[in-house]
């Protein structure tokens, strides 16, 4: 009985993970290219963040952007960042940005 309780809960976990896949793989997505500069909560509290002068993805003037704005800027690049397109494919860039509101959502 024991033993049909522990594989229920196994298997439970599984779904739950694999619901919330895509939702980690943009988190892995944004920690790998985009955390160097603009920081693991977004805050670009980063050396190199600091360094190319990127500004806080929890500004008012990002906050203002739409998804689309959002996308086509990433993918063009600005200033000192490099531009994403060619690199990540336009879904993957607009899981990261799904995932940069959930960051701007969260507390500083
Ligand atoms: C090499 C450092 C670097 C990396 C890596 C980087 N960025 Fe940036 N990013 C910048 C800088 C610098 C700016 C500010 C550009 C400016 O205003 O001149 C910026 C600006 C932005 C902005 C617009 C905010 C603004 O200031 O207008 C967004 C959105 C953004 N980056 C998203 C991303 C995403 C998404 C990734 C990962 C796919 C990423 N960045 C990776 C340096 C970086």
């Amino acid at each position: 009985m024991k033993m049909v309780l522990l594989i229920s809960a196994a298997l439970l976990c599984t779904i739950a993970v694999a619901g919330s896949c895509a939702e980690q793989k943009s988190a892995s997505v944004y920690k790998t290219s985009c955390a160097q500069c603009h920081g693991a909560t977004g805050e670009a509290d980063t050396p190199a963040g600091k360094a190319f002068n990127a500004q806080s993805l929890k500004s008012p003037d990002v906050l203002k952007m739409s998804d689309e704005e959002l996308l086509d800027l990433t993918k063009k690049g600005k200033g000192k960042m490099p531009a994403w397109e060619g690199v990540l494919t336009d879904d993957q860039l607009k899981g990261v940005i799904a995932y940069i509101h959930t960051l701007q959502k969260g507390k500083s």
